[in-house]
């Protein structure tokens, strides 16, 4: 069953090096400058026991099974939606994660071309699921992303894979987006920083209002 949600979820997507990162204080300042509480995390991440399971997953160098990377991005949204998202909103704050279910959807089963049954059965066992209000997705050309991957000096294990990797996953980033244009928005991060930041207050401005939030 979903859990009912006293606060927003707001959650952040897109491919790395598309530039999500430059954006989120941007988003949780501007939420805070219209009064609201807010609380920022990350996935794989965002808890204790997320946090160690991001350090496997990300920088040990022992190859992982996909299985087991799917099943380690399970435990840790586990721990992350009963720990701090569900408590969070409970007390009314507003939730931005960078990263959530929908880059399972595009990392294991458009990158690693794991059956999406298995996600969605993995999804119906999470104790307390519960669906974004808001996804925004950032968006790039995927040849610029790429290039920005590669200049990288730091990158993890998942960074570390092919073009045709990411392609894939932009396309299911894709088709998530076209299936759930009502949650998930859009935007490009091509144009200047301004023209990227009035997006994102457009997209907020109009999530508050239906709420009913101002
Ligand atoms: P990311 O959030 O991009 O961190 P940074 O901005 O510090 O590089 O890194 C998280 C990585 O984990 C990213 O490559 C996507 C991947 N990931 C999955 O493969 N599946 C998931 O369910 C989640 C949440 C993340």
């Amino acid at each position: 069953m979903q859990q009912k949600k006293p606060g927003l979820f707001i959650t952040l997507e897109g491919l790395d090096g598309v530039g999500k990162t430059t954006h989120i204080n941007f988003i949780q300042d501007y939420i805070q400058s219209k009064g609201f509480k807010t609380y920022l995390t990350r996935e794989p991440g965002g808890t204790e026991i997320g946090e160690s399971i991001r350090n496997l997953l990300l920088f040990n160098h022992e190859k992982i099974n996909k299985i087991t990377e799917l099943f380690l991005m399970f435990a840790s949204r586990q721990e992350l939606i009963s720990n701090v998202i569900i408590p969070k909103l409970n007390e009314f704050f507003i939730v931005i994660s960078d990263r959530f279910i929908d880059s399972s959807y595009a990392y294991q089963c458009g990158g690693r071309q794991i059956d999406t049954q298995h996600i969605d059965s993995l999804i119906s066992m999470l104790d307390g699921y519960l669906t974004p209000d808001l996804t925004i997705l950032f968006d790039a050309d995927i040849n610029i992303i790429f290039e920005r991957i590669n200049k990288s000096t730091k990158k993890d294990r998942i960074e570390n894979e092919n073009l045709e990797f990411f392609n894939r996953i932009k396309s299911v980033y894709s088709e998530l987006q076209k299936k759930n244009s009502q949650r998930i928005k859009i935007i490009s991060t091509e144009k200047n920083i301004e023209v990227t930041q009035s997006k994102i207050i457009e997209i907020i401005d109009d999530l508050l209002i239906r709420k009913n939030l101002v």
